[in-house]
Parts: structure tokens; sequence; C-alpha cells
């Protein structure tokens, strides 16, 4: 701490008028008030809740991470590494970046923990912010936030359905229903590279030229990034393009048949989305995303998949998982504002003599469970009624030098315009 007086940078104490330029958030940074801040909370509070009844248990990794693991996961050629990573050298010129995503982190925080050795199945959630230097627009920011799960341990089928099946139960729970949820099976390390071949040939076929530069690019690099193009045209070339879910082995077959058999027995409804390949590599099998029709462009509102293999390539055991994140701004696009709980009281203090005896009063009223505020300035009747019609109080208590003298308080109901006086010492029978 600085304790230099005569320091001319030292933070001013108190609220005085200080000259200069606002210094302004960061593009694609934003704060958050409430209300916003409250539909965030009960988005976290509604996730727990309900991945409680699953087995999740939340694991909390940090937001920088070496630049390396990134790479590692979720793969050099993607557009999340290439252009969209905050990335910048420490004091010791080691290579740093803020996360994007959490799955990377949890894969490092499960391998150094050693979790695989512990429990033979790992259900971990976690929430935060991410970053992705992409241009912001609506539902698309630079600093976002996410829900993340991750199942580790499981290769079965009945793994992947059962995450799908909490993350639909969650959204319900959030009163969101209008969404559709995008299936396809990526294949596996046997058969995408005969899948890749296929779709080479195809792409070789149609005119480079006519496709966007991205697409150009990826057709060498990750060639089935092509399929998730939004550029009509190229939409249009690739129409006839080989599907995946063609080319899957008889073992990828029979896993996304069990998952589809599943979510038939649990009525739950899925479009078959064959051109659904996911933005990140490491994926395999069972991918998904789950789409509103009702928020712009940026449409998807989770995403997630199988990818076994991961741990393994992060350096840790061969331990198999499937997880999914979904954006939390772009839930928040959907979810009505939260009704605002009213407050209990309001205390008015009337004269400068009754300001600590109100101060005492709230902290009684509070201790009881009781919500409310008092004033901390003995100002006018008039402008302290509207201070606590403004709070939404469900009653107002004024205490002034009268008051003070007879030791009551008056107690008035907001809603009626009803009053009493009442002794201090039972006020809190009458809130
Ligand atoms: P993702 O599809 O890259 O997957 O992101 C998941 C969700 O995060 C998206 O569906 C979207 O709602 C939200 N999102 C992504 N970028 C932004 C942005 N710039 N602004 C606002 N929201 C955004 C993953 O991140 C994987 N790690 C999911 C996963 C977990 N797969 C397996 N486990």
């Amino acid at each position: 701490m600085n304790t230099n007086n005569s320091d001319k940078t030292a933070a001013p104490q108190t609220a005085q008028k200080v000259t200069g330029d606002k210094v302004g958030t960061i593009k694609g940074f934003a704060d958050m008030f409430s209300p916003d801040s409250d539909v965030f909370t009960f988005m976290e509070n509604t996730a727990r809740e309900v991945f409680g009844r699953y087995g999740y248990t939340e694991l909390r990794t940090p937001l920088l991470e070496r630049t390396e693991l990134f790479c590692r996961s979720i793969g050099t050629e993607t557009d999340v590494v290439q252009k969209e990573m905050y990335t910048f050298p420490d004091r010791k010129g080691r290579s740093l970046t803020l996360r994007p995503e959490a799955t990377a982190g949890v894969m490092r925080a499960f391998i150094d923990a050693g979790r695989h050795a512990q429990e033979p199945v790992s259900k971990l959630f976690t929430t935060g912010p991410m970053f992705r230097y992409e241009r912001p627009q609506k539902g698309r920011m630079r600093q976002f936030h996410q829900i993340n799960c991750e199942c580790l341990g499981p290769q079965e089928p009945q793994a992947d359905a059962e995450l799908v099946l909490m993350l639909m139960t969650f959204l319900r729970a959030l009163g969101l229903t209008d969404l559709s949820l995008q299936v396809n099976s990526l294949g596996c390390r046997e058969c995408r590279p005969v899948y890749r071949a296929a779709l080479r040939d195809f792409l070789d076929s149609i005119d480079r030229e006519s496709l966007c530069e991205d697409c150009r690019r990826r057709i060498d690099t990750n060639p089935l990034r092509v399929l998730d193009c939004k550029v009509p045209t190229c939409r249009e070339l690739t129409a006839d393009a080989p599907r995946i879910i063609d080319h899957n082995c008889p073992e990828c077959r029979s896993h996304f048949d069990t998952v589809l058999r599943v979510f038939d027995a649990a009525r739950l409804d899925y479009v078959l989305t064959p051109r659904l390949v996911r933005g990140l590599d490491y994926y395999n099998r069972t991918t998904f995303e789950v789409v509103s029709g009702s928020i712009g462009a940026q449409s998807s509102v989770a995403g997630g998949g199988r990818y076994d293999g991961l741990v393994a390539q992060l350096g840790g055991p061969d331990v198999p998982g499937v997880g999914f994140a979904c954006g939390m701004e772009r839930l928040a696009l959907m979810l009505p504002a939260l009704e605002k709980k009213r407050p209990d009281f309001y205390i008015a203090v009337l004269d400068p003599a009754a300001a600590d005896a109100a101060m005492l009063l709230a902290q009684e009223l509070r201790a009881a469970g009781k919500a409310g505020e008092v004033s901390f300035a003995a100002r006018g009747i008039k402008g302290q009624m509207r201070q606590a019609g403004r709070t939404g109080a469900r009653c107002a208590l004024l205490l002034g030098g009268d008051e003070m003298a007879n030791g009551t308080v008056v107690i008035k109901d907001m809603d009626s315009g009803e009053q009493r006086s009442v002794p201090q010492g039972e006020a809190v029978n009458h809130v």
C-alpha cells in the first residue's frame, strides 16, 4: 500500500470531483448491474440445482492458462486458436491465454488432480467468463459467460444421452421451451479420415474461386468446417456434400443409434443435422447444438459433444468424456426480466437524533429475517416517503423526535396507507 501522502497519484479518499476523461470499458466487454445480474444469478442457481440432481459438482478453474493448452486441445487450425484468443507473454516471456472456453481447463485440472484414479466417473460443472476476440454483435461478446458441464469416465452412449437430457431439463427449468436440438455424429479416429477424404474429393470437384476466402483456406486445413460456413453461396455449392453419418463405422453407428433410441424413449425431440460439425477440433461421435429462432444471427445457445481421446492428448490417461456449454448472454436474451422481490421495510429518519436508533432498529429487523433499508440522512418526510416508495418496501417506519421521546415508531402500510404507532421493541412483530 502506498502511504506517501504527498504522492499526487494516490486515489482520492472521498468522492471529490476529479477532472479528466472517462476511462470506459473495453469493446465487447460489459458491466452488468441488477436486474441483468439477477438473471445471471437465476441461471447459475437453476444450473446448480438441476445439475446437482444428476451428480455434478462444481469445479472452478483459473481464467488464465498456458497458451499451449488451447492449441493442443481446441486445435491449431480452428478459428478460436487462429484468430480469437487473447494471448500475451507474462513478465517472464511465457505465453498465456485468457480461456476462450472451459473444457480445456477442466481437462487440465482433471489430469493435474489425478481424478481418474479416485473416481470412475467425474461429473464437473463450471461457470464464468470466457474470452474470444470476435466481432461483437447481438449475442456475441468478447467477454461472455458459459455454464459448462463435463462427464469424464463413461464411454457408453447412455452418458451422452443423459448429458443432453440434463441440458434440456435445465433449459426447461429456466422456462425456455421454444428451442431446437440438433444432433450429428462425427465418427471416430477410424472412420473420420475416410469421410474426410470423401469430402475433400467432393470439395475438389467444385470451383474453389466461388467459395468464400475462409472456405478456400479450410479445404486444405480443416475441410469439415466448410460444411459449417454460413455464407449462402458456400452452402449452396456444398448442398450435395457427402454426409458424415453415412460414413460412420459400425461402432460409431451403433453408439449414435443408442443415443437416439434413448432420446426417442424419453420423448425428446431432435433434428438430425448432418452438417453440424462444431468449431472445436476435439469432438468425435455424438455432437449437438441447441438453437433458438428468436435471438437473431447468433442463434446457438448451447453446444457440445463427445471428445474421447482429449484427456490422453493432453498428457493424461485415456479417459473418454462428453460435455456441453451454454452461452449465458444468449440465454439471457430469451429470459424475461425477473420480478424484483419487495423489501419488507424502509425506515425514514425524521430527526437527526433518531439516526442511531433507526440503524439499530433496522439491524434488529434484519436479524429477524426481514429485508429493508434505513435512510442515512434526516431529510423532510416527503422525500423519504418517496424513497420508501422507490424501494418498493411493503411498509415504512417513521422515527422522529416524538417517537424517540416516547419509545415508539410509526408503521405505515405502503399499499393501504394505514398507519399506527407501536413500541419500538415490538416493531419486529408488526413488519
Ligand atoms: P462453443 O460452441 O464454442 O463450445 O460455445 C458454447 C456456447 O457458448 C455457444 O453455443 C454460445 O451460446 C456461447 N458462445 C460462444 N462464443 C460466444 C461469444 N463470443 N459471445 C457470446 N456467447 C458465446 C464450447 O465452448 C465447448 N467448450 C463446449 C463443450 C463443453 N464441449 C464439450 N464440453
